[in-house]
C-alpha cells in the first residue's frame, strides 16, 4: 500500500511563556483531524506536542505537498490560534506568518516533513520532534545513524545496508542542494553538515533500494520573515529495520547530548536533551533544548502508537549529562560560545541596538 506520512507543526501559542502546549489546544487539533479522518481525507492521525510546538502526524494517500493536507493543517493551526488568543497564550499564532493560505504551508511558518512510500510488511517509524533548536540539529544524529559504523553496526553486518546511504543536503541560505553518498563521500559531506546553521540534511535514501529512509523539516522562520519571529523547531521522520537502521541504532546518537542552537530567545547554544513527550517542557532559561521521539508501527496506514521512545531509563544518564552541560554553558552568560556567533545574531534585535550605537564608534589610529 502506497501512503504518505506527513508531519506538520507550528507553535501557535505557549503555556506558560514558551515552555509547554496547552492541553485544550491539543484537544481542539484532535477534533479537527478526527473530522478529516471521518471524511476520508486522512487514514489516521496523532496529535502531540514538543514543548510549545503543536505536532500533527498524519497518514493519507494524497502524496507529498498535497494542497488538501496542507490546508487541513493550516486551518487546524488557525482555529487553534483563535483558542490560544482567547486564553491569551504566549505569542499566540507565533509561527503563522501569513494571513492567507496559498496552496502549501511551506514558507508560511509551519515546519513540514513528509515522505511517500510503499508500506512494508512491518513498517516501524520514529518521529523526532525538537523544541528550542533549529533544522541543522538533526545533522549530527543523522550522520551517526546512516554513516557511522561505530553507531550503526548494521552498516557493517546487514547486507541491505552495506552499500550505504545517500544524503540530500540543503544550503538553507542560498536555497540550493547537493547529494553526497556515504561511505565514499563522508569527508565532503562533513564539510557541509558540520556547519548546521547553514547546511541541513533534508533527506536520506537507501542506496540499495533507493527508498526514502529519513526526511527532516528545514524551514528557517527567521530567514522567511527576515527578522526574528521564533525558530524553526524541527521534526524528522526516520524509517527503521530491514534495509534501514534498527530502532536502537536510530535512538543511540541521542545518548550524547550534542550542542545545538536555539536556546533562550533563539540566541544560545545548548545541549539537546532526549526526553519523554511529557517532559518536553523547556523551563530552565527556556531550555535546555529538547528532543522527543514518537515511535509507530504502521498498519495499512494506521498509526499503531505512539510509543514514547525516550521514556526509557537508559536515557537517564544522557539527561543528567545534558543538565551538567547546560550548567557549564550557562556559566558563559552573554558570552560566546553559549551566545550564538555574531552572524547568527543578525536575526535578533541586535542589529537595531548596534545601529543605535553606530555614531559612538571612532576609528582606531
Ligand atoms: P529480537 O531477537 O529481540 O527480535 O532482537 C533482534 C535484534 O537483534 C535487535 O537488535
Ligand atoms: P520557541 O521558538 O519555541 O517559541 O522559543 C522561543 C524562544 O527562544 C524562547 O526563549
Ligand atoms: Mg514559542
Ligand atoms: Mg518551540
Amino acid at each position: 500500500m502506497r501512503l504518505t506520512l506527513s508531519v506538520i507543526k507550528a507553535d501557535i501559542g505557549g503555556y506558560v511563556g514558551h515552555s509547554e502546549s496547552h492541553p485544550d489546544i491539543l484537544a481542539k487539533a484532535r477534533e479537527s483531524l478526527a473530522k478529516a479522518k471521518k471524511g476520508g481525507l486522512l487514514i489516521d492521525y496523532c496529535v502531540t506536542k514538543c514543548g510549545d510546538d503543536l505536532e500533527l502526524i498524519m497518514t493519507h494517500q494524497q502524496g507529498e505537498e498535497s494542497e488538501r493536507i496542507h490546508k487541513l493543517a493550516w486551518d487546524t493551526f488557525v482555529d487553534g490560534t483563535k483558542l490560544a488568543k482567547a486564553m491569551k497564550l504566549y505569542a499566540a499564532g507565533q509561527d503563522l506568518l501569513s494571513d492567507a493560505f496559498s496552496g502549501n504551508v511551506k514558507g508560511m511558518g509551519p515546519g513540514v516533513a513528509e515522505m511517500e512510500f510503499e508500506e512494508r510488511a512491518s513498517e516501524p517509524v520514529i518521529i523526532f520532534m525538537a523544541d528550542k533548536t533549529s533544522a541543522g540539529a538533526w545533522n549530527l544524529p543523522l550522520y551517526k545513524i546512516f554513516a557511522d559504523p561505530f553507531n550503526t553496526i548494521g552498516l557493517v553486518i546487514a547486507t541491505g545496508m552495506h552499500t550505504g546511504f545517500a544524503f540530500e543536503v540543503h544550503d538553507i541560505k542560498e536555497h540550493r542542494k547537493i547529494i553526497l553518498s556515504a561511505p565514499e563521500k563522508i569527508y565532503d559531506l562533513l564539510i557541509f553538515i558540520g556547519a548546521p546553521s547553514r547546511y541541513a540534511v533534508k533527506a536520506v535514501h537507501s542506496r540499495e533500494t533507493k527508498d526514502i529512509a529519513a526526511v527532516s523539516s528545514t524551514q528557517r522562520l527567521s530567514l522567511i520573515a527576515g527578522r526574528y519571529v521564533g525558530k524553526d523547531d524541527p521534526v524528522c521522520i526516520v524509517r527503521a529495520q530491514g534495509v534501514f537502521p534498527a530502532v536502537g541504532e536510530i535512538l543511540e546518537p541521542f545518548t550524547s547530548p550534542h550542542l545545538v542552537e536555539g536556546w533562550m530567545r533563539g540566541s544560545h547554544n545548548g545541549p539537546l536533551m532526549p526526553v519523554s513527550i511529557a517532559d518536553s517542557t523547556p523551563s530552565r532559561f527556556d531550555g535546555p533544548p529538547r528532543v522527543a521521539a514518537a515511535g509507530f508501527q504502521l498498519a495499512e496506514g494506521n498509526l499503531v502508537g505512539p510509543r514514547d521512545m525516550f521514556a526509557d531509563k537508559s536515557f537517564d544518564f544522557a539527561r543528567q549529562r545534558a543538565n551538567e552541560i547546560a550548567d557549564y554553558m550557562r556559566c558563559h552568560g552573554p558570552f560566546e560560545p553559549h551566545r550564538l556567533p555574531l552572524e547568527e545574531m543578525e536575526y535578533t534585535t541586535m542589529p537595531q541596538i548596534a545601529k543605535k550605537l553606530e555614531g559612538r564608534f571612532t576609528t582606531l589610529k
